[in-house]
């Protein structure tokens, strides 16, 4: 597997994007301020990772995702492994990732990887998405956020 900047986002990786990420708008407003990835397994388009400068020396992942076919086979670590390495070869001192508080299997993966919760963003899925989400039979309304140093 091959991970390498996207010069231009097509189709393919829209698609991608919003299995992380519902609404278009959101995705389109924030993927032209990032920096973003895509990784080729076999040929084919298996993953994507969008990283935002937030504050100073602070990279956001804004945006993972594996495709289904793809998923449960280790790229998505490899692609949080890779966003850590640039961050620290970029000179950032910090990654963030948000995720909802439904998914159970996302905080699983980014504690696994180091990443430790520093806060919840009350109702932030209420107050940005038109269209109610539902996640592991719950309604989706809070966004925590974690970080690790690099
Ligand atoms: N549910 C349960 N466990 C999970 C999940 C999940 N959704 N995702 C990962 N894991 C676990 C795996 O079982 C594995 O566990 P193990 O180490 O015990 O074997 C470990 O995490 C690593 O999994 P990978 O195979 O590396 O993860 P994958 O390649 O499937 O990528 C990802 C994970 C990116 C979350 C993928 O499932 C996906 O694209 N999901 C849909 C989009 C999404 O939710 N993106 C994140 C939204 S938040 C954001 O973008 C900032
Ligand atoms: N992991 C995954 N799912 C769970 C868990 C768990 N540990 N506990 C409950 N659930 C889910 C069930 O699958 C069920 O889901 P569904 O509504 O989709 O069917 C739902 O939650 C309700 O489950 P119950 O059967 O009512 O839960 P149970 O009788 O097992 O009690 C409890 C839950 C108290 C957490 C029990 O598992 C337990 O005693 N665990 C060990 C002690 C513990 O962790 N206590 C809480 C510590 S925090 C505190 O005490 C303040």
């Amino acid at each position: 597997m091959i991970i390498r900047e996207i010069q231009e986002l097509q189709a393919v990786h829209f698609d991608l994007l919003l299995l992380a990420d519902p609404d278009k708008h959101l995705v389109e407003n924030y993927v032209k301020r990032s920096v973003c990835f895509e990784a080729i397994f076999n040929g084919t388009e298996a993953g994507i990772l969008a990283l935002l400068p937030t504050r100073p020396e602070t990279l956001e992942i804004v945006n993972i995702a594996v495709a289904k076919t793809y998923q449960g086979q280790g790229i998505g670590e490899k692609l949080l492994q890779f966003a850590l390495s640039y961050a620290k070869n970029s000179q950032y001192k910090t990654v963030e990732i948000g995720t909802g508080s439904t998914s159970f299997g996302q905080l699983y993966l980014y504690q696994k990887c180091g990443f430790r919760m520093t806060s919840i963003d009350r109702d932030f899925f209420l107050r940005h998405y038109e269209e109610e989400i539902v996640e592991n039979k719950l309604i989706l309304k809070d966004m925590v956020r974690l970080s690790i140093d690099v």
